[in-house]
C-alpha cells in the first residue's frame, strides 16, 4: 500500500479485521518497523481524536513523530498556482511539501472541505498534491470527501458488537448550526458497501449524498421508517451535497435530533457517533449516556485502525 485515502484500499474485509484484532490485542509487537522511521502529521483543520489516537499508533509501533498545524507557527501557506504572492502568504504548498518529504518517512494529511469549489473538494486538491510532491507514501486524517481511519474504527466496532452475521445499520442525519463536509458519512457508506449487512441512509430531502457514495444502500427521507428494527444507529450531520445548495445548512429540523423516543423504533439499537458531537441538537443526553451507546469504543479503535494502517504502509515502505 503506498497511500490510503480510501476504506477501499483495505482490500478483504476480513483479513483487516484479523489485522486490527491482532494490533488491538499485541500494541507493541511490531516497534521493530517503526524504528527510526518518522511520522509526519500534518493538520490543516483541528482535531482531538484523529491527532491522538494516530500518534499514539505511530508510537506503538516505535515511529518518530512529529505534528504540524499548518495553521499554528508554520508560514501561512499558498495552495493556488498562479497567484501573485504579495498577501499575507509567505510559503506556497508547492515548496512546502516536498519540504516535509524530505524530514518523514509518512505523512498523514488533514485536509476538509472548503466549500468554495465542489470540483476542487470532490477532486481532493491538498490530498493529491502531498500524494503527488511529497515523494513518501501519504495516509489520509479526513480529507474533503472521506475519513477513511474513522470509518475503519466504525467497522471495527460494529465488528466486535453485532449480534447477527446481516446486521441492519442505520445511518441518519441529525441537525447542526454549522455546514459539516461530507467526508464522515461519504466514507461510511462507502466502507458499508463494503459488507453485505443492510444499510440505510436516512436524510431530510436535498440532503442526498454523491450517488458514488451511496451505493447500494437504500435513502429514505423518512428516519422513523429507517429506524424501524435497526441493530445500529449511525448518527451524523452534513451539509447539502446537491446542486447550488453545495456546502449550505438548507435544514436545522430538531425533528431529526436521535432521541429516546426514536431509539425505542429500534430493535435495541447501539448508537454510533464519530465525535465530537453536539448534544441535544444530534443526540440527546440520555441516549449517548445510555450502555447502549459506543461513542467511546469507537474512539478507542481509532488507535487499532491507525496501527493497522500505519503498519501495512510501513511494510511496504
Ligand atoms: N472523529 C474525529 O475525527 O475526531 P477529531 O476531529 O477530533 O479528530
Amino acid at each position: 500500500m503506498k497511500s490510503f485515502t480510501s476504506v477501499k484500499q483495505l482490500g478483504d474485509l476480513q483479513k483487516a479485521f484479523e489485522a486490527a484484532k491482532y494490533v488491538k490485542e499485541h500494541p507493541f509487537a511490531d516497534q521493530a518497523l517503526g524504528k527510526n522511521k518518522t511520522l509526519l502529521l500534518v493538520f490543516f483543520n483541528n482535531s482531538l481524536r484523529t491527532r491522538l489516537s494516530t500518534q499514539k499508533a505511530g508510537l506503538n509501533l516505535g515511529m518518530n513523530v512529529i505534528v504540524l498545524d499548518v495553521n499554528q507557527g508554520a508560514w501561512k501557506l499558498e495552495t493556488e498556482r498562479g497567484v501573485i504572492m504579495d498577501g499575507d502568504k509567505s510559503e506556497h504548498l508547492l515548496e512546502a511539501i516536498p519540504v516535509m518529504g524530505c524530514y518523514s518517512d509518512l505523512i498523514g494529511v488533514r485536509s476538509f472541505a472548503r466549500f468554495e469549489s465542489k470540483e476542487d473538494d470532490y477532486n481532493e486538491v491538498i490530498l493529491n498534491q502531498f500524494i503527488k510532491y511529497s515523494g513518501k507514501p501519504v495516509f489520509s486524517m479526513e480529507a474533503a470527501t472521506r475519513h477513511p481511519l474513522q470509518t475503519f474504527a466504525d467497522m471495527i466496532t460494529i465488528e466486535e458488537h453485532k449480534k447477527k452475521a446481516r446486521p441492519k445499520v442505520v445511518m441518519t442525519w441529525a441537525p447542526h448550526p454549522k455546514a459539516l463536509p461530507q467526508a464522515v458519512p461519504n466514507s461510511f457508506a462507502e466502507g458499508l458497501n463494503m459488507t453485505d449487512y443492510e444499510f440505510v441512509i436516512a436524510n431530510p430531502e436535498g440532503y442526498d449524498l454523491a450517488p458514488e457514495f451511496v451505493g447500494n444502500a437504500k435513502v429514505t427521507h423518512d428516519q422513523d421508517e429507517a429506524l424501524e428494527g435497526a441493530d445500529f444507529v449511525y448518527a451524523k450531520n452534513w451539509a447539502a451535497y446537491e446542486g447550488e445548495n453545495y456546502g449550505k445548512v438548507i435544514n436545522k429540523d430538531m425533528g431529526w435530533t436521535v432521541t429516546k423516543e426514536k431509539m425505542a423504533l429500534t430493535d435495541h439499537a447501539f448508537f454510533m457517533h464519530c465525535l465530537p458531537v453536539r448534544r441535544n441538537m444530534i443526540v440527546s443526553d440520555d441516549v449517548i449516556e445510555s450502555p447502549q451507546s459506543l461513542v467511546i469504543p469507537e474512539a478507542a479503535n481509532r488507535v487499532v485502525s491507525a496501527q493497522t494502517v500505519l503498519k501495512m504502509l510501513l511494510q511496504s515502505l
